[in-house]
């Protein structure tokens, strides 16, 4: 078991390991000032363990209720923000009581957003079941919903009170989760460290991803700590992002889930960086070896054109520019700002 602690505008301990969620009570009760908590999580997850940890910190003496809404990505709407308002308030939720996000991204994002916006803030503590969750969303204080404009396009920085990563949960997660997860993975380890990418590279990660998941969260805890609310150095989070965006928008979110859309367009990009001179090292056919070895995609049927315009209205895009992340060897990214002409012929030539 790891702790890792992050010193942001509120910090925070992550505790990663097997077996993190049988002593939740405890770690829960040292961080929380009031013993009365909503659990919220979907309904593929709560039956799994929330019920077990409703019951060990009732033990423990908190007066806990839970919220449960269907799974899946359509469920990080303001519909679904709104019952659990409605949720919050019908069970008398105050300033000091808390909301525990139970789940994978959708449940963090959700929770997290309620939890940064009822009664202008209240504590929350994370508790991710997803490989993505666990080395991504879940630490950082990121929170959103969608609305029918775009994805994220609604939320707030609220850093949780607390992040518990029980490596376990993984065990129940299907596979096509694990891999999409692996794709955020990869992307740690092409911004930051050729070490942690040579560890991917190898393929048997299922026996190292304890060491993974925390050499990833320590990347996110310097990124955060440095760049708190994504005015710098944090876009490098974004690698592979603005592409891996448009792949999703241009398959309606129907198409390739989130990490692997990432994967396809860290892929993208370096390669087309590599063509036009940007990066000196060859980089691209190593990525794709990688990605390949992870079961994670490097391509996808869609004219780069229709990439391009569908990119172009990314929330990282300033005014006329685009901040564009290249990584211009492995372990290490830049933030290129490029004028939207010259992003499109990156892209399109
Ligand atoms: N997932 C990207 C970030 O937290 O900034």
């Amino acid at each position: 078991m790891q702790k890792i602690t992050v010193k942001a505008s509120q910090s925070y301990d992550v505790i990663i390991g097997s077996g993190v969620l049988g002593s939740a009570a405890g770690y829960i009760g040292d961080v929380l000032r009031s013993r009365r908590t909503v659990i919220v999580s979907d309904d593929n997850v709560f039956p799994i363990y929330g019920t077990k940890l409703k019951e060990t910190l009732e033990k423990s003496g908190f007066a806990v209720s839970e919220f449960v809404f269907p799974h899946g990505d359509q469920s990080k709407s303001h519909e679904v923000l709104l019952n659990l308002y409605g949720f919050l308030a019908a069970q008398n939720i105050t300033r000091s009581d808390s909301i525990i996000a139970l789940g994978g991204g959708v449940t963090g994002d959700l929770a997290g957003f309620a939890a940064a916006s009822y009664l202008r803030g209240i504590d929350y503590v994370q508790i991710p079941t997803s490989l993505l969750a666990q080395i991504d969303s879940s630490v950082g204080g990121k929170t959103a919903v969608d609305i029918p404009a775009g994805k994220n396009l609604v939320g707030a920085f609220k850093q949780p009170k607390l992040v518990l990563a029980d490596t376990d949960t993984l065990s129940t997660l299907p596979d096509v989760f694990f891999d999409d997860g692996m794709g955020e993975a990869v992307k740690y380890g092409m911004i930051w460290s050729e070490e942690l990418f040579d560890l991917i590279a190898e393929g048997n990660i299922k026996d190292h991803l304890e060491e993974m998941i925390v050499k990833c969260v320590d990347i996110k805890r310097e990124v955060v700590e440095t760049d708190e609310y994504d005015k710098g150095l944090r876009m490098i989070l974004n690698f592979g992002h603005t592409l891996g965006h448009a792949i999703e928008k241009t398959q309606n979110f129907c198409g390739l889930s989130h990490g692997k859309a990432v994967a396809v367009g860290m892929y993208l990009i370096t390669s087309a960086a590599e063509k036009h001179g940007i990066i000196k090292d060859s980089i691209s056919g190593k990525l794709r070896s990688c990605l390949e070895t992870n079961k994670l995609p490097w391509s996808v049927d869609i004219p780069a054109e229709t990439l391009f315009e569908n990119s172009i209205n990314d929330k990282k895009r300033f005014s006329d520019d685009i901040n564009v992340i290249i990584c211009q060897t492995i372990g290490k990214a830049d933030i290129v700002k490029l004028p939207i002409s010259g992003y499109k012929k990156l892209i399109t030539e």
